[in-house]
This record gives structure tokens, C-alpha cells and sequence, in this order.
């Protein structure tokens, strides 16, 4: 069936990811894909990690996280369906330990513990996730969409949302033999619109 439809989504409302995922599967029988994109943005005060509220980081990992967790576990048996489908975890580099503690990295300046720190946690999701599938025809990654002007950063991204997504759109029709359980997307490092593996 051609087109998109409209189904509202709350990734911290169970009720509304099962409503959901009846919908999808008296409606389509099976998911195809599954692109867990909702995330949010919060840092206290000072952004130092002592003036972390535990507040903050469990608004933070209450989407970042623990909505992914919600939404694939709901969807699992509709995606265990579909001949070959895909999880695209929508991260970031940010997450990645290996370049926030690199101090050649452009990133090593960030000190804020909610956001970083969930997007590490959403990383290990997603290479757990990997290894539970790796004899089904299912391939979970997660993406690094690269610093992209949206709503997220007041539009100050450098990267644009069409560059953004074709990262996303890239893991979620990976053939076949393609990789399972990597951080794959935008190279800071590199000058240009370049994509690869990301160390975690
Ligand atoms: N922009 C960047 O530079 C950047 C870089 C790396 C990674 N990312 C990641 O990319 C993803 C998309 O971010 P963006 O830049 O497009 O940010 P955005 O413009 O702020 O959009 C965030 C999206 O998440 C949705 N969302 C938030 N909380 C939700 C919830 N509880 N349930 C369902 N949907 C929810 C929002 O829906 P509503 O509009 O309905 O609230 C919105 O569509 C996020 O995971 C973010 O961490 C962004």
C-alpha cells in the first residue's frame, strides 16, 4: 500500500505502543522496518556532571532509552514477520565513549552526563539487540545522523536533514550479507559529507 499514514506515538506511553503495533499488524500483518528516531535533548545548569539531577537523566532515558526498549519489544513479532527486516536505532556519536573521551576529538569538550549517557546506553541496546537476532534475517544498528539543523539544536546543526536521513534510510535497506550491530553514520573526522563505522 503506497502513501503514509498518520499513527500518534508516545515512546513513554506503553498503551500507545500497543495500540500501535495492533494497528500495524491488523492493518499490514508485519513491520518491515523499524526506525526508533525519537529522541530528546536536557542538560542541567552548569552541564557538568555534578550538577547532574537525577530528574534530568530519567526524563532523558525515559525516551531515549527506555522507549526504544518499549517500542522494539513490541514490535518484535510483527518484524520477525517480514522477510528481511531492519532496526535503525537513531544515536550518535555523542554516545560513543571511544570519541567523547578522545581529546583530539571535536566532541571531547562535552561534559553533560543525561544525553551522552543515553546514547551509550541506546548503543549497548542496540548491540545486544544484534546478537539475540544474528540468526534471523533481522539486522539492528544504530545510526550517527551527524550534527543536523533541526528543531534539536535551534537549527545550528551543520548537516541537513536530507543528509541526515539518508543515513537511516541507508541501514534500514541494508541487503542481505549487509553489517548487523554497528554504529554506522557521519565522520566527523572526516571533511565532507562521508559515512562509516563509528568506534562505540
Ligand atoms: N539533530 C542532531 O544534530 C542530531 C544528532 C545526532 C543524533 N540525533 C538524534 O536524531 C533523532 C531525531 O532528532 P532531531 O534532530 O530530528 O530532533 P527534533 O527535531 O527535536 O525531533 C525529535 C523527534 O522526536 C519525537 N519525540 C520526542 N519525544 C517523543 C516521544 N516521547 N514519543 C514519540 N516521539 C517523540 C518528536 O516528536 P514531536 O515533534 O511530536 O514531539 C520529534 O519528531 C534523535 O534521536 C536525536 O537524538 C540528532
Amino acid at each position: 500500500m503506497p502513501g503514509a499514514r498518520f499513527v500518534r506515538l508516545d515512546v513513554t506511553d506503553a498503551a500507545t505502543v500497543e495500540a500501535a503495533a495492533a494497528l500495524v499488524e491488523a492493518e499490514f500483518g508485519r513491520l518491515d522496518v523499524l526506525v526508533n528516531n525519537a529522541g530528546i535533548v536536557r542538560a542541567d545548569g552548569t552541564a557538568e556532571p555534578s550538577a547532574t539531577t537525577i530528574g534530568t537523566l530519567r526524563e532523558v532515558f525515559e525516551t531515549n532509552v527506555y522507549g526504544v526498549v518499549t517500542v522494539t519489544n513490541a514490535m518484535l513479532p510483527l518484524l520477525r514477520r517480514a522477510p528481511a527486516a531492519r532496526i535503525v536505532n537513531v544515536s550518535s556519536e555523542v554516545g560513543s565513549i571511544s570519541s567523547l573521551t578522545d581529546p583530539a576529538s571535536p566532541l571531547y569538550a562535552l561534559t553533560s552526563v543525561p544525553y551522552p549517557a543515553s546514547k551509550a546506553a541506546l548503543n549497548m541496546i542496540t548491540a545486544m539487540y544484534a546478537k539475540e537476532l544474528r540468526d534471523t534475517a533481522i539486522k539492528v544498528n544504530a545510526a550517527n545522523p551527524g550534527y543536523t539543523a533541526t528543531d534539536f539544536n535551534g537549527h545550528h546543526g551543520f548537516r541537513t536533514p536530507e543528509q541526515a536521513a539518508a543515513v537511516c534510510a541507508h541501514l534500514a535497506t541494508l541487503p542481505a550479507d549487509g553489517p548487523s550491530g554497528l554504529l554506522w553514520g557521519h565522520l566527523i573526522s572526516v571533511d565532507g559529507d562521508h559515512n562509516g563505522v563509528l568506534a562505540w
